[in-house]
């Protein structure tokens, strides 16, 4: 189907794994002859790729509906596509068909290969297309991609999740997990090099708990990293999380390795090793605590302790001592007293983080916490988030601070987003925002950074040396 002529373009809510997908989209789009329209409301063809992990992302949706429902009426060729997690559930469904009885097509998260085929059947057809399915198949490899950025990129090592903590809507809207084979994994990350990328993050719900399966069956010195997979057929090789990093660490041009996100549950001894050994893993991990009382931990069903998870940030610090530590919280969850809640204030306290998401509990229709009857009040949970915000900013500042008069490697991303003319902006290997005075000619390269001034959220600096 050629759509030549029609222009396009993808609103993205949610985490990276959306970005992600938008980036397929965009690729399948553009290889359908379309061109990317930076206006959403000048594009002939619109998608939207929804997340649904908290009651304001849903709001954020149907207010973004409301407004293409403008333009569908002023010019009715006009096509609007809805895809992503909110999709994935029928509630959402039926009250888009109920009220937005005008959207084109809508697909899910497991079926984005279909949409070639959708929206080439909606045009000629001029019918509808709704196809969401109910959980993942094979994982499908070699997509067409429009990557946002040439430097850096985003790679998926795992689909789903299986973790069903008891607030969370992902393993709903996701399916099982499901991981990459090694090898496609690291021909797509080969390939991005090739192609100029320095930087990649490794992308999954729970990125610790991948398990590549190699695509060819291997029989010498079988060991704990083998797995049976059909009986009778012999065994598989199977690559654990770990492993895939050393592996990836060899890939030449490749510069810096990330990965989001990891769960403390499955964070391994061998982990923590890879960050003393590859030297291109950045000095960083996104570790989600989510509470710090070990009774929400139990009713959140995240399977560690408070002590345990400080044990890991004691060992990953032996590991790499300038590793930057990033976090998720929740408050408000129910039944949280405010007891619980100081024992997650003294937790981020002992750990000094140096950036976190923290998030008000929003109930999500389906998950086992919608039906505990011990809701915290709304009052409540707002005085706490502002408590908590006050005692993250506080080490966020501090660790900040630290960092004047060090000089650290920097990928600059492009012109600084504060605004300010002749300032670029860039990540330390710790993902630490950095704005310096310097000129677009050194998008995309690492470069020496003195840092001047550490802000609470950013810091600032100069360029070292060239
Ligand atoms: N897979 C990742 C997180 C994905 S969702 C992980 O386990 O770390 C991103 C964050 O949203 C979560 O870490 C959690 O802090 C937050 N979140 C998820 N469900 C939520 C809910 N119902 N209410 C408030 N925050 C929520
Ligand atoms: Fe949600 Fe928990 Fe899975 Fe993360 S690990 S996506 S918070 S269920
Ligand atoms: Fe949102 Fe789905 Fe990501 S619910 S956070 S877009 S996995």
């Amino acid at each position: 189907m050629n759509l030549t002529n029609r222009t396009f373009h993808i609103q993205t809510f949610g985490c990276q794994m959306n970005e992600r997908d938008s980036e397929t989209l965009a690729g399948m789009l553009t290889e359908m002859g379309c061109t990317e329209e930076p206006e959403r409301d000048k594009a002939d063809i619109v998608l939207i790729n929804t997340c649904s992990v908290r009651e304001h992302a849903d709001e954020r949706f149907f207010g973004t509906l409301g407004q293409l429902k403008k333009i569908k009426k002023q010019n009715p060729g006009f096509v609007v596509g809805l895809c992503g997690c909110m999709m994935q559930q029928q509630h959402i469904i039926d009250r888009v068909k109920t009220k937005f009885p005008w959207v084109d097509i809508i697909f899910g998260t497991h079926n984005i290969h279909e949409f070639p085929k959708l929206i080439s059947a909606l045009v000629q057809e001029k019918e509808k297309q709704i196809d969401v399915w109910p959980d993942g198949g094979e994982i499908v490899e070699g997509l067409p991609s429009k990557r946002k950025y040439k430097f850096k990129s985003f790679v998926n090592i795992t689909f789903g999740c299986n973790n069903f903590c008891t607030y969370c809507i992902v393993p709903y809207t996701r399916g099982r997990e499901r991981s990459r084979s090694p090898e496609d994994i690291v021909r797509e990350v080969r390939a991005l090099a090739r192609d100029g990328v320095k930087e990649i993050t490794l992308l999954g719900q729970n990125v610790n708990s991948y398990k590549g399966i190699s695509s060819s069956t291997v029989t010498a010195d079988a060991g704990e990293d083998r797995l049976s997979v059909e009986k009778g057929t012999g065994e598989k090789r199977v690559t654990t999380f770990p492993q895939l990093l050393y592996m990836l660490n060899e890939i030449e041009g490749i510069e810096r390795i990330r990965f989001m996100t990891s769960h403390p549950k499955d964070l391994s001894q061998e982990l923590i090793g890879a960050f003393r050994d590859c030297d291109k893993l950045c000095s960083h991990i996104h570790l989600p605590v989510q509470a710090g009382s070990n009774r929400v931990l139990q009713r959140m069903n995240r399977r560690y302790t408070k002590e345990k998870y400080l044990e890991l940030i004691s060992q990953l610090r032996g590991a790499r001592p300038d590793i930057a530590i990033s976090t998720d919280i929740i408050v408000g969850f129910p039944g949280e007293t405010e007891e619980d809640f100081e024992e997650t204030l003294d937790l981020c306290r002992k750990v000094g983080f140096d950036s976190a998401f923290t998030f008000i509990y929003s109930v999500r229709k389906g998950t086992p916490a919608e039906k505990y009857e011990d809701q915290v009040p709304e009052d409540v949970k707002h005085e706490r988030f502002a408590r908590l915000v006050d005692v993250i900013n506080t080490s966020a500042a501090e660790k900040n601070k630290a960092m004047e008069g060090r000089i650290c490697d920097v990928l600059v991303e492009g012109p600084s987003k504060h605004g300010q003319e002749g300032m670029m902006s860039g990540r330390t290997s710790g993902f630490k925002l950095v704005d310096f005075p310097g000129n677009m000619t050194k998008e995309g390269q690492i470069v020496k950074v003195r840092i001047t001034e550490g802000k609470t959220f950013s810091l600032r600096g100069e360029i070292a040396e060239s």
